[in-house]
């Protein structure tokens, strides 16, 4: 008996195995109520005492080796506990994962550039951790401005500063000292300030800074560049103003309001019955800023404008409360699902 279980511990390892038929016939015909195993078990009750303990041994070692097999087989890829299977089966049911939604602020940004895009704007991108030359010196800001206190920008060292950019008007810098104009950019990015978190501020938020220099460009093609830009966004019948206003990297500065989109101007609680919001600040570049940056402000001229992405964001889907852009609760982020 034992040569006979010897040559059968051969024969198990030698069984090829490669389907799931395949592997339920090796284990019924090993494994099975009326199958080798279970006729060895029976005859070693007759095996004479004095041969139990070897005989026993080695039985024990075919049984082993004849699940091995089946382990191995278990533990090919794509082959679960309850489903032993390599050859997979594809008509199963998946297991459902929901598609994500962009982000609101996302879905924005992507449709400010589509808007600039279209108008020959090219996109960049910067540091956000930025030095006081091109947050604050290279853009006019005179050394007593109250941007560079400690109250409103979040410091990183002193002396040489560095801070989290408080706007994005620095990429208006670092674009001006590497390209030669003309250049038509705008720089989405994240911006830092250390304001009161509130429904209407918070320390972290979004602008896109927008930077059009070449020779001859005039006020004339702000206001038209800005016009085009509020009627994509807020719609054809979407008119705009423009109040004078303080910048020290613009001269003239102004600031931008759109008629309402909410009341069509007639005036309601998100207007504060004015029928206009604001959302921009724009102006042509002052030329020191030029200067500054290795331009010749004789025969070069341009215009910058910035914006708030969660302000314009707020507007054109009417959400109240800015808090909810960085809450990531999902009853506020679902109402985006299939917005692009
Ligand atoms: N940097 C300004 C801010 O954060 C916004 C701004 C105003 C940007 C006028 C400009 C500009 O480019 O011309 O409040």
């Amino acid at each position: 008996m034992k040569e006979k279980i010897q040559n059968l511990i051969e024969e198990v390892q030698l069984v090829s195995i490669s389907t799931a038929v395949e592997l339920e016939q090796f284990r019924i015909h090993y494994q099975g109520r009326k199958g080798i195993l279970a006729g060895l078990f029976g005859e070693f009750k007759r095996v004479p005492p004095a041969q139990k303990k070897e005989t026993g041994k080695i039985l024990n070692d075919l049984k082993m080796v004849v699940q091995a097999r089946i382990d191995a087989f278990i533990q090919e890829p794509g082959a679960t506990e309850e489903t032993p299977f390599t050859d997979l089966d594809l008509t199963r049911p998946v297991t459902y994962m929901e598609p994500g939604t962009r982000h609101p602020l996302s879905i924005v940004r992507n449709q400010i550039i589509g808007i600039f895009s279209r108008i020959g704007y090219t996109v960049a991108e910067d540091r956000e951790i930025e030095d006081d030359w091109h947050n604050f010196s290279a853009l006019n800001f005179p050394e007593e401005h109250p941007a560079r206190d400690m109250q409103d920008t979040f410091f990183i060292e002193k002396n040489p500063d560095i801070a989290l950019r408080t706007h994005t008007s620095s990429v208006q810098i670092r674009t001006m000292e590497k390209n030669k104009p003309p250049i038509r950019s705008i720089f989405p990015g994240r911006v830092f300030r250390n304001e009161v978190i509130s429904a209407r501020a918070h320390c972290i938020f979004h602008q896109v800074e927008g930077l059009s220099v070449d020779k001859d460009v005039s006020f004339r093609d702000l206001k038209q560049t800005l016009l085009y830009f509020a009627k994509e966004m807020f719609g054809d019948d979407t008119r705009i103003r423009l109040r004078p206003s303080y910048f020290p990297f613009t001269e003239p500065s102004g600031e931008m309001d759109v008629s309402c989109n909410i009341c069509g101007g007639k005036g309601c609680n998100i207007c504060k019955y004015t029928g206009w919001v604001e959302i921009l600040g724009c102006g042509m570049v002052h030329p020191a800023v030029l200067e500054n940056c290795n331009i010749d402000s004789e025969i070069y001229t341009g215009f910058a404008f910035g914006m708030g992405i969660e302000r314009i964001t707020m507007l054109k889907y009417q959400i109240k409360d800015l808090r909810l852009f960085f809450e990531n609760d999902l009853r506020f982020l679902n109402q985006f699902r299939g917005v692009f």
